[in-house]
């Protein structure tokens, strides 16, 4: 498949979830998510990203509002297909929606959304959504069927998993690590093909993030724990300005 996307410039969001995660684990107020948002913004992210889970495990009702009223960048509010989570959405009216599947006992989100097998009730919930301005992106697999369902119920973005991609390079697995880049390359073309904008994340680091931002239809990058995991060592600045670094030089070697 030809890629038909110019190299626009690749947007960072950084997802502040894991500052809230250390903050809850003593439940004081600090670190301060709404904080590191802001220093992120001053180290050229684009937006920020964070995840309303069903039970509360990290960002809250009260970031959320912080971050809406507090921050200069727009908000991605990732969420699950819920009724409580559509009524917080169309209360606060991010920017950005996405729409993520989650389970109570999972440690992170696993997999991607299963569009394809719920398009109706699918359509229905992001109707609204749409309707108060927000741009809806559905997290979903590097799947044929996943992007076409996605598009059929009237998503104007997808972002597709970096997980299993990312997690073959960390066990080495060079193969299968190319074969989940194969398909994400494939599936970003074929998503911005048929109209649809291509976000992709999960899992990425600075060791696996420059053949994602290399990718040319993928115009935004969500990235998060890593992130919040390099800067204990070198302060969250430091950090997301190394990461900007490795993108813009992936757009611009791809663009050679
Ligand atoms: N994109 C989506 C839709 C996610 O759910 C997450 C994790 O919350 C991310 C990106 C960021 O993943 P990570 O924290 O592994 O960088």
């Amino acid at each position: 498949m030809t890629a038909t996307a110019p190299l626009g410039r690749l947007r960072l969001g950084v997802n502040i979830d894991h500052v809230a995660t250390v903050r809850n684990a003593r439940g004081g107020p600090y670190p301060d998510p709404l904080r590191a948002a802001r220093l992120a913004e001053e180290a050229g992210a684009d937006g920020i990203t964070a995840h309303l889970r069903e039970d509360r495990r990290h960002i809250t009702d009260p970031d959320i509002e912080g971050l809406m009223q507090g921050l200069g960048l727009p908000l991605n509010l990732e969420m699950a297909a819920t009724d409580e989570m559509q009524a917080i959405a169309l209360r606060h009216r991010p920017h950005a929606v996405c729409i993520v599947p989650e389970r109570r006992e999972e440690r992170t989100t696993e997999g991607g959304l299963e569009v394809a097998r719920d398009e109706n009730r699918l359509a229905h919930f992001i109707a609204p959504l749409r309707e108060a301005g927000s741009r809806v992106s559905i997290f979903i697999a590097a799947d044929r069927r996943q992007i076409e369902a996605a598009h059929r119920i009237g998503a104007p973005v997808v972002e597709l998993h970096t997980g299993a991609y990312c997690e073959a390079h960390l066990e080495g697995d060079a193969a299968a690590r190319d074969a989940e880049l194969d398909r994400l390359r494939d599936m970003a073309a074929f998503a911005h093909e048929i109209g649809l904008e291509v976000h992709a994340g999960h899992g990425l680091t600075y060791d696996t993030v420059k053949p994602i931002a290399a990718i040319p239809e993928v115009m935004e990058l969500n990235i998060g724990h890593f992130l919040i995991g390099e800067a204990i060592y070198v302060g969250l600045e430091t950090a997301i300005r190394r990461m900007r670094v490795l993108m813009d030089e992936a757009r611009a070697e791809a663009a050679d």
